[in-house]
């Protein structure tokens, strides 16, 4: 073992965080809560991983589960393809593998939603394989440790952040030395404010001895990310209101929303004869019901939100009059879940 491996297990020893896929031995358990932990913060995982739990307790359970059911206990979560994902690998689970998780890297990451890091992290926690990965915490830990200047967001930053991970890996005792990792970056080593004087790898971190951690990781200079406007139909009749379900594929893909379409400007001019093209559906504009923004990974959204009545419905559409009282029963993104609260107020 190194010396780092060595205080970095002591540490995790006594401060290891107390958290509900620890100690699990179910494989299952650790495969949801690694895919719910990818570019999601602990704390947001915890209630959603517990119910997820008592609502899919098996992988059989999930994979016979229905995909609007799925996307309903992911709702809030974001990066709805992770639970398309989980849903599809499940199923694969139960018809090529005996309902069992595979427990090698390589069989882990043929899996829908399943890539390098996650293969690692399941294979290394639920089955003790000598794996090692690196995620966000790892990556700014090991890039500050060992004062890696190289972007850890280019392949060569990337090549060499993987190695470190590696060659401190405590055979036999991967599981902890990478959640030990994770848990470090997340509660001492932080991006803003890291908490040096109290690290248990203060004595070897090179960035902190030249003080340049606050440098460390380097990443590349981010692009803009670009604003969309969108204008939003709200049409009621006899407590119902039209919703569109969107394809199974991309972002937000099977859940529903209100009929929207991107605009050029605030303005809202457009707006009729544009909801007319994208759904055949057509409109009369009416009062403002509100104005909601959402920060995605890529791009901003401003949507504005207009009361409308119908003139005219398409014969043939993907548009359903769902019940206003029954709105909570299907999955919808964070804006639209917000214009429905509004409407059953
Ligand atoms: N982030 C991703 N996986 C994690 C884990 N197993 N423990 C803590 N944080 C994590």
């Amino acid at each position: 073992m190194t010396r780092f491996s060595v205080l970095i297990l002591a540490w995790y020893a006594e401060n290891a965080r107390t958290l509900p896929w620890r100690g699990h031995s179910d494989p299952y358990a650790v495969w949801v809560s690694e895919i719910m932990l990818q570019q999601t913060r602990v704390e947001t995982v915890i209630p959603y991983f517990e119910r997820w739990l008592k609502l899919f307790p098996t992988v059989n359970a999930l994979a016979e589960a229905s995909e609007q059911n799925v996307l309903s206990a992911w709702e809030g979560l974001g990066y709805y393809s992770r639970a398309r994902n989980l849903k599809r690998a499940a199923r694969i689970v139960v018809d090529q593998h005996g309902g069992k998780l595979p427990r090698t890297t390589e069989a882990l990451s043929k899996l829908p939603g399943i890539g390098r890091y996650t293969a690692a992290a399941i294979a290394s926690i639920a089955f003790g394989a000598d794996e090692a990965t690196l995620d966000g915490n790892l990556r700014r830990v090991l890039a500050r440790v060992f004062d890696v200047q190289e972007p850890a967001d280019s392949p060569r930053g990337g090549k060499i952040l993987w190695a470190l991970s590696a060659d401190h890996l405590p055979v036999g005792r991967a599981g902890d030395y990478n959640q030990a990792l994770m848990d470090l970056g997340a509660t001492i080593c932080l991006p803003k404010k890291p908490q040096c004087a109290l690290c248990p790898v203060h004595s070897l971190c090179l960035a902190s001895a030249r003080g340049v951690q606050a440098q460390r990781p380097v990443l590349k200079p981010k692009t803009a990310v670009p604003t969309r406007i969108h204008a939003a139909a709200v049409v009621r009749k006899n407590g119902r209101v039209l919703l569109s379900k969107r394809d199974n594929k991309g972002l937000l893909g099977g859940l529903w929303e209100f009929p929207n379409i991107q605009i050029e400007n605030r303005s809202g001019r457009g707006f009729a004869r544009a909801i007319k093209k994208t759904y055949g559906l057509k409109v009369r504009k009416g009062t403002l019901l509100g104005e909601i923004h959402h920060a995605y990974t890529h791009f901003r959204l401003i949507e504005f939100v207009y009361f409308c009545e119908a003139l005219e419905l398409p014969k043939v559409t993907r548009l359903r009059w769902m019940r206003i009282s029954d709105l909570a029963n299907y999955p919808m993104g964070k804006v639209d879940r917000q214009i429905a609260r509004k409407l059953s107020g």
